[in-house]
Formats: structure tokens, sequence, C-alpha cells
């Protein structure tokens, strides 16, 4: 049954871009091509794209942060509502296993928390903060539960994983079909950047940036690599900032090594000027981990989404409020929660200084943002695809119409973007998820608690892009 058809828009996919008409039908693709016609819903998407609607594979919607007694900003109503409203129809967020907790335990938990919330279809990445028998057994159970992705931190104090750990976590990982996602700084090297500033009095924000330079990503991310090849695993390293980093994962995929990266706006379209100290406190607006780089490091970043040497692009939202929550740090800058906001403002951001510049086909933009964040964590073609069959999640977005983005008409609760001021295009005229009409022309239409967990399936190394 045909109950939707998006008629007369430029279709673009990750394989192709072409004027099609749409039809959707009981939530799903029905049929792409030209000239199709339906008795039901016709929505004119004539001088528009149509895409797979965005998947952001990194949030942290109502995530604590224990040492600092603080949770982020967007819940995951208000979080998935602000993503609807950039083009997003399926995060995947994190569910954070307490110390001595069992991986399922904090799996259901996590599940209670997003159920009743969510306008959009998500799951989440287990964090394993402790490798132990029980939670070694668990990790197949995850996996046929449709949980195949598991996040390390290689550093982050209580969070932190050590090297044996991690081999003995990669090698269950490799046997049951599940995929590590990597945060990848050299604890060692940032707990003696941070003990010398502090110790030399210097506490300001943008001292941050100086405890977590490039070689001290590069060697965790090669180190987590050499461990993925000893345990014969898949990885995935998240929010790779810079090109440096990068040739660690180009050398590796030559070689063969099932390696695929990530990064994320905030290091494609800021650079460290942002901490400039002249900036005063405002500069913890802008304290993330790893930090954002020099603009030579920038510009080279830009290569590796265009060649493909990374894989996907995703927000890592994490807002904090500047007042009240980054303020917390005056003083002390390892007090600052880290973390920015960007749920809402990565399709747009992506379609700007990617597309619009030149720098990445349309194409290569839907296969970053949606396609294959699908592909790696075991979602394709049911999402990131226009395929036959596949979820009706599409966006619907306007090539030409500009937007100044302010924080105060973006719908994360947070009360700063890190973009304030940037004139982008590509926001979404109408977002829908499964068929269903979610978000249009500005306003949301989503009901709390519509999202469905996404039954994802084991990761096939061998399948990834
Ligand atoms: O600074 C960041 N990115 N905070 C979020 C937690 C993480 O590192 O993924
Ligand atoms: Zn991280
Ligand atoms: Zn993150």
């Amino acid at each position: 049954m045909a109950d939707l058809l998006i008629r007369g828009g430029t279709v673009v996919t990750a394989d192709s871009m072409g004027l099609s008409d749409v039809l959707i039908g009981g939530g799903k693709i029905v049929q792409v091509g030209n000239g199709l016609e339906t008795d039901g819903t016709v929505i004119d998407a004539t001088g528009q794209w149509v895409m797979p609607g965005g998947i952001d594979t990194h949030t942290h919607l109502d995530h604590p942060i224990e040492r600092l007694g603080v949770r982020t900003a967007d819940d995951f109503y208000v979080g998935t509502l602000a993503g609807a409203y950039g083009g997003v129809t399926t995060i995947i967020d994190f569910s954070l296993q307490a110390r001595g907790e069992s991986l399922l335990k904090a799996r259901d938990r996590r599940l209670g928390e997003i159920q009743p919330n969510s306008v959009i279809d998500y799951s989440f990445h287990t964090i394993v903060t402790d490798v132990n028998p029980e939670s070694i057994r668990e990790v197949g159970t995850l996996v046929e539960s449709g949980f195949p992705s598991f996040k390390v931190y290689m550093t982050y104090g209580d969070k932190k994983v050590g090297d044996g750990d991690l081999l003995i976590l990669l090698e269950e990982l490799a046997a049951n079909g599940g995929l590590a996602y990597l945060h990848c700084e050299n604890d060692c090297a940032v707990t003696h950047l941070i003990e010398k500033h502090i110790s030399r009095g210097e506490t300001g924000p943008a001292f941050h940036a100086s405890s977590r330079p490039v070689p001290v990503e590069a060697e965790a991310t090669n180190r987590a690599i050499m461990l993925a090849e000893v345990a014969g695993a898949p990885i995935c390293i998240a929010h790779v900032t810079s090109k440096t980093v990068a040739e660690h994962l180009e050398k590796a995929r030559n070689r063969g090594q099932p390696v695929v990266g990530e990064t994320c706006p905030q290091y494609l379209v800021l650079n460290d000027s942002v901490y400039d100290p002249d900036g005063g406190f405002e500069v913890a607006k802008f304290v993330c981990s790893p930090p954002i780089r020099a603009a030579d490091q920038v510009e080279a970043l830009w290569s590796t989404v265009e060649d493909g040497l990374l894989q996907q692009i995703s927000s890592d939202h994490a807002p904090f409020h500047y007042q009240d929550q980054k303020t917390e740090g005056r003083g002390n800058f390892t007090r600052i929660p880290n973390g920015l906001p960007g749920i809402e403002t990565r399709l747009p951001l992506m379609f700007t200084y990617g597309v619009k510049e030149g720098r990445i086909s349309p194409s290569r933009f839907v296969e970053l943002t949606s396609t294959n964040p699908a592909r790696i964590f075991g979602m394709y073609p049911n999402k990131g695809s226009l395929e036959v069959g596949a979820d009706a999640d599409v966006v619907i977005i306007d090539p030409e119409k500009q937007v100044e983005l302010d924080a105060g008409c973006l719908h994360s609760a947070v009360d700063y973007t890190p973009y304030q001021g940037l004139k982008v295009s590509g926001f979404p005229t109408m977002t829908l998820s499964r068929g269903e009409v979610i978000v249009q022309n500005g306003e949301a239409v989503a009901a709390k608690g519509r999202g469905r967990v996404v039954q994802r399936h084991r990761i096939d190394p061998g399948s990834l892009p």
C-alpha cells in the first residue's frame, strides 16, 4: 500500500544523483523512479534534494559525567528533536557500564531512559569501563541482541581501559561479530601535561588544548590499530582530528586491516584560534577532547574526507551549558565538562563547507553522514539508503536557502552554539521517519517516544567501507 509520494526532487544517494520521485508505503521505500503516482499524499520537492535521513552515530544525550556531577544538557526528547530539525533520523548514543556493573543491566537501564523519549530511531554503543569475566561473557549476548558496537576510552579517568584489557575485549569482539569504537589519547601523556600546566598555575581553558596535542592522539590511535591487528578485530576510530592521525589509519587500511575512522564538523569547520587566550573564559565553549587543531591540520583533514581515508562524519554531540556547567571550570580547566553541541548543525555545516565549497560531491556527503554510518554500525541497507524495502527515513533539504546560525534558533537546550553567526545552507525543509513527517518547514510534529530501537546486525569486517 503506497501512501506518500515525494515528487520532483533531486534524489541524492551515496551512489547517484538525479531527478526522481520516491514512493513510500507502510513506512518503507516502495519505489524510486520517474512519473510515479499515488492516491495518497503528494509532497512537492521541486528544487530540493531528497536524501536518506542523517545518521549520527556519536551522540551523548542525557549523559552523566560522574566526576563533575553533571549530565549533558539535552535529554532524549530534546536532543532527538533537535536532531530531527537537523535532518537526523537515527542516532547511536551510549550506555555506560558502571564499574562492576553487568553490560546487560547497563543496556536495559539505558533502554528505559531512551524508549519513552526519543522521537527518532535509536541504538547505542556499550561503553565498557570494566573488562572482567562477566562482561566478557556478555559481549556475545549483546551483539546477538542488536548492540554490536562497544566504546572504549583509552584515557578519561575511571572510564579508561588499559591495553591488556583492551586486547582481551578486542579478541572477544573479533570472535562474536562485534566492533570496537575507540577514543584514542595517550593517558600518561595527558595526565603528565595536565599536571605540568596546573603546577605552573596555568589553569585557564586554553591549556586544555595544549595538554592534548596531536602526538598524544596519534600515539594512542596507532597503539589501538596495532592491538586490533594482534587480536584480528575490526575497529572504528572515533573523532579523528587531523591528517597526522589519519595517516595511521591509511597505513593500516593499505595493509588490508579492517579499520575505519570518523571525524566531526568541529574538526573541519573550526580551528585552534578558538583557544586564543584573548577569548577569556569563553574559550571553555570549545573545550572538547581531542581538541580542535591548527588551521593547517584542519585543511589537511579535509583531504581525508575527500579521498576516502576517513569514512564517516558524526557530531560527538556532548552539550554542556556555558553558564553553570562549563563555568564550573573557572580556575581549573580540568573541571570544564568536555564536549560541544552539534546534532542539529552537522548536516548543514557539512553541506555548506563540504558540498557548497566544492570539497566533496553530493553523493560523498550522503555517504559520510548517512550511508557509511549505517554500513559501519550494522544497519545497512535498512537505514542509510533509499533502496526498495528500506525504512523510509528521508530528509529533504533546500540547497539554496541560507540561515545564520544562532543559539536562540536551534533546538538543543544548551545555551550556546560553537557556530554562532556562521551562514549555512542545507537545513531540512522536511524530515521523515519511517514514512511519517516529523519536521516540516521548521515545525516539529513528532510524538515523544515514537522512536524505535534499531535491530543492528553483527559486524562483518569484510563489509566495512
Ligand atoms: O569532548 C568530548 N568529545 N566529549 C565527549 C566524550 C567523548 O570524548 O566522546
Ligand atoms: Zn571520545
Ligand atoms: Zn563522544
